[in-house]
């Protein structure tokens, strides 16, 4: 007999098993990537810090004030000494040829679950957290095409991609060859603090503020500025740009300036620094709470990730009746809350936020297979369906995604409004994480000046991206995360033709399956979840660190820090009611709505 998967035991069990998985995985997949000879950054830490996130991210950790902090390192979640990249293997097998056979959407296939809103929520989050920076010139990989390859004729005179390397890090010691693998920098502070919005440094966050009441800048219109040279807004974090994250950025803008006239108005005697800092860490910490309660169980939709989700953010004892332990109908009024009052803060009975801060040992840090597990783009459709929030339905009018790219994503905002975009957002669906659907618009996209100016495919980019990083095929980095390697490709996928698929194109090599195309071959996966068990585990750990290794969200999580209204705030907020706190006429669209990353009208009906 066959044992019943996790996500088949009952809730109260599955909760169990993935609160152990979380534990072993945080005493064996947390690795960092310095060393004892290098040099520490010495650094004091004013103090204002104490209440006050910093523009490059330092000074959240005391003891440690480089720990987290723009140009700090990637770790990694695979143990130092199986990081090395496997240069003789870079090629193989040829990344442009698993971007033909393997990603190549032939027709959209859609994620039916979520909506597109949760896809460019998924970027504007990337973006908070991770960056490696603009790829250097020199040394490129060339990707040969084959004489067949569509490519060849639409760009003639092209044989071979180029694809510029991840910039190396210049803080590594370039000692005696290879004893050490390869490591490379964040150019995004490591901490959940919305540098998307606020920026990584000093400079860019100054250049869009106010100066006046703590706010950000906007347009008479209320909108964030262009950046004359780009065409694109002038905001934290400004690359890879689309319509989805003009909107984004614009919202939560917004939701700034409007928490700046709410603090101003109850404490008119603080200065335009003091509210920026406080707000900054109020409108960061409604991102990450509505990350953790909505977007997540969106995509991991089942009872057990709904539970244990909203338990990383309010505490398991607010989801006892819904154990299936026979409490029912305690509610959080009921023996929870009340033993919540009387229990030491335990993140797991009471949540995270305001707990206490732990690092496991390890400095805190993204990693490169967090950030290789967040390769999404088959999330992205070619074509935006407009809809109209009046008449409810598809207008007829389309967007090619080609055309909401870049300097082009405000036109589409200017000439549709923000309104009918969130509308469509909201009840429009994403891609689906499968094999197959990649956007073809990014198999062959031409990048602006600013961004390196080639034309890229980005799959090919996406499969190379890992190799060159050393980060670990899919196997090897299941080994790591306590899961059984795959034996046969029918063990990945149980769909035969993608298992023949992936036979061929590894030439029957399962260990040399790529991380991604593991991760969107995998199937069957456990009930509602968009992406495979094997992403999940990686969430599963970094999610959860990302809370318990910042300061601001636990030891420092208090009215101290935040003001009693900025609590208040945190904890009032859902994705819909920030959205109609801004556009008040989607109210009748999200009317009846509880999680605003579903499709809207399919919680309606
Ligand atoms: C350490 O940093 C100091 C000051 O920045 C520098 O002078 C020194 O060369 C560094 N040492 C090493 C081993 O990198
Ligand atoms: C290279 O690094 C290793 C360990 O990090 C150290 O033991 C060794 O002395 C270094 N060699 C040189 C030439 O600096
Ligand atoms: C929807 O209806 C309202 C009220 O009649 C109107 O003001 C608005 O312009 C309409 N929106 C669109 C996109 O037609
Ligand atoms: C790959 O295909 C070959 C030929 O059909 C088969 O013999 C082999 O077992 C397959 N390999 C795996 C690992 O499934």
């Amino acid at each position: 007999m066959v044992s019943p998967a996790w996500y088949q035991l009952p809730i109260v069990v599955a909760i169990l098993y993935l609160v152990f998985q979380r534990q072993v995985l945080e005493n064996s997949a947390l690795h960092d990537t310095y060393t004892k000879d290098n040099n520490k950054t010495s650094m004091s830490c004013p103090s204002f810090t104490l209440h006050a996130r910093t523009a490059d991210g330092s000074c959240n950790d005391l003891d440690n004030p480089a720990m987290g902090m723009r140009l700090y390192r990637f770790g990694r979640n695979a143990p130092i000494e199986k990081t090395y990249v496997d240069e003789k293997n870079l090629l193989k097998p040829d990344p442009r040829e698993v971007s033909n056979k393997l990603f190549k959407r032939e027709e959209f296939i859609p994620a039916t679950s979520i909506n597109l809103l949760a896809a460019a929520w998924l970027q504007f989050q990337t973006h908070d957290w991770f960056d490696h920076g603009v790829n250097q010139r020199e040394n490129p990989i060339l990707v040969p095409l084959s004489e067949d390859d569509a490519l060849r004729n639409r760009r003639p005179g092209v044989e071979a991609l180029k694809v510029f390397r991840t910039v190396t890090d210049q803080t590594q010691k370039q000692n005696s060859s290879q004893d050490r693998p390869k490591t490379f920098r964040n150019t995004n502070t490591h901490w959940w603090d919305a540098s998307q919005l606020y920026g990584s440094d000093l400079k860019t966050q100054l250049s869009l503020r106010e100066m006046q009441d703590g706010k950000l800048k906007v347009t008479s219109g209320g909108m964030i500025p262009l950046d004359e040279k780009t065409g694109v807004e002038k905001t934290g974090f400004s690359s890879n740009w689309w319509v989805g994250l003009s909107m984004l950025h614009n919202l939560f803008t917004r939701e700034h300036n409007v928490i700046c006239d709410v603090l101003k108005a109850k404490y008119p005697k603080m200065t335009d620094q003091e509210l920026f800092d406080k707000v900054r860490l109020i409108n960061a910490a409604v991102m990450a709470k509505l990350h953790t309660v909505e977007w997540t169980p969106a995509l991991l939709y089942n009872d057990i990730l709904d539970v244990g989700m909203k338990a990383n953010w309010f505490g398991l004892l607010s989801q006892l009746g819904r154990l299936g332990l026979g409490l029912e109908g305690l509610g959080s009024a009921g023996l929870g809350s009340l033993l919540g009052q009387s229990l030491p803060k335990n993140y797991l009975l009471t949540g995270i936020p305001g707990s206490t801060k732990e690092l496991h040992g390890v400095p805190y840090s993204l990693t490169e297979e967090f950030t290789a597990v967040y390769r999404m783009h088959s999330i992205l459709p070619d074509i935006i369906h407009l809809q109209d929030m009046n008449t409810t339905q598809r207008t007829g009018k389309t967007y090619r995604l080609k055309d909401t790219l870049f300097s082009d994503a405000f036109d589409v905002v200017e000439k549709q409004g923000m309104e009918n975009l969130f509308y469509t957002f909201g009840v429009e669906n994403p891609g689906a994480l499968v094999l197959h659907n990649y956007p073809n618009t990014i198999r062959d996209l031409q990048l602006p000046e600013t961004q390196n100016s080639e034309f890229v495919d980005m799959a090919t980019v996406d499969v190379l991206r890992d190799r060159e990083r050393g980060v670990p095929r899919y196997n090897e980095l299941r080994r790591h995360l306590n899961m059984a390697p795959a034996e046969t490709f029918q063990d990945i996928t149980d769909d035969l033709k993608v298992a023949e698929e992936l036979n061929e194109t590894y030439s029957g090599d399962i260990e040399m399956v790529d991380l991604l195309v593991g991760c969107m071959a995998e199937s069957p996966r456990p009930t509602g979840f968009a992406f495979s068990d094997t992403a999940f585990r990686l969430f599963l750990l970094m999610a959860t660190r990302r809370f318990r290794a910042d300061r601001f969200y636990t030891d420092y999580y208090n009215s101290a820090t935040y003001t009693v209204e900025g609590l208040d705030w945190v904890k009032d907020a859902t994705m819909s009611s920030v959205l109609q706190r801004h556009f008040p006429s989607l109210e009748g669209a999200l009317r009846g709505v509880t999680n605003a990353f579903r499709p809207w009208k399919l919680q309606q009906e």
